[in-house]
């Protein structure tokens, strides 16, 4: 691999705003990378929508980064990892790395009893995808998935430590708790800044897996591995594409994000 094709920005693509809490986590891993991340906010949420139309916006969102020049596709959404990963591996040219696997090894890598509570959005839930995952690396493994739509909007909302937000989250965690889960896997891009929440209400004896760091991680190794790994004192701040620009996107921008942005730009996606 050239130098020059590690020089190269690294492609990060959500449905919205969420995936900011994975290049806030790669930036913090590798903050050489140059980032150019794409928020698809004219078309979110993904979590709802069906397995055929997730894969044709995901599609759409690494052509645009691939035309953007990148050297790796980071796929941070995980109903887009979900539903897209083994489609875009197949179709991209450059390597690309789903939010799904590392969360996945973690949690097998944090579980004493082998009893894995799932949550995420609809879509990824009912995908199933993590389940396959969990049972085929660990057949054994206890998984008690949960589709958990509302907590999207709450976090959006600000109601990171809100009372509403703690009974959500008792209601969706109840039944997974009585079934003496160990490792609960923070299966969506936004659920990260609920982990003081999460924690409260599921006890210091679950431990909460979060594929935003876990992601980060990975991406590092991948990189780093395959001589892609960005030359020191490349890093200058993040490049933001959205495809539509939401009232107050700098605002909820600044809860997920806190590393520096060079520019924010909206564009239209290639069909
Ligand atoms: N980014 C999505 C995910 O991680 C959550 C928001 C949405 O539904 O689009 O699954």
């Amino acid at each position: 691999m050239s130098a020059q094709r590690a020089e190269a920005p690294l492609g990060v693509f959500d449905s919205g705003i969420g995936g900011l809490t994975v290049v806030q986590a790669i930036a913090e891993l590798l903050p050489d990378e140059r980032i150019v991340y794409l928020g698809d906010t004219a078309r979110v949420p993904y979590g709802n929508k069906s397995p055929e139309t997730v894969a044709r916006f995901a599609r759409q969102d690494a052509a645009f980064l691939l035309g953007r020049g990148v050297k790796a596709v980071v796929v941070a959404c995980n109903t887009a990892t979900a539903f897209a990963l083994p489609a875009l591996e197949a179709a991209l040219e450059v390597p690309v790395i789903g939010v799904l696997e590392p969360g996945v090894e973690a949690a097998l890598g944090r579980t004493r009893n082998g009893r894995i509570g799932l949550i995420g959005t609809a879509g990824t839930i009912g995908s199933e995808a993590y389940q396959r995952a969990i049972a085929a690396r660990r057949p054994g493994a206890h998984i008690v998935p949960r589709a958990t739509p509302l907590l999207v909007p709450l976090v959006e909302e600000g109601w990171l430590e809100h009372p509403v937000t703690r009974q959500v989250l008792a209601e969706y965690l109840g039944p997974m708790l009585r079934e003496d889960i160990d490792t609960l896997v923070l299966a969506c891009t936004h659920y990260p800044l609920l982990k003081p929440a999460l924690r409260e209400v599921a006890g210091e004896g679950v431990a909460l897996v979060d594929s935003a760091t876990t992601c980060a991680a990975h991406v590092a190794g991948r990189l780093g591995a395959l001589g892609l790994a960005a030359p020191p004192g490349g890093g200058c701040g993040i490049d933001i594409y959205l495809t539509d620009r939401p009232a107050q996107f700098e605002r909820v921008a600044r809860r997920f994000l806190t590393a520096p942005i060079k520019g924010i730009e909206v564009v239209a996606l290639p069909e």
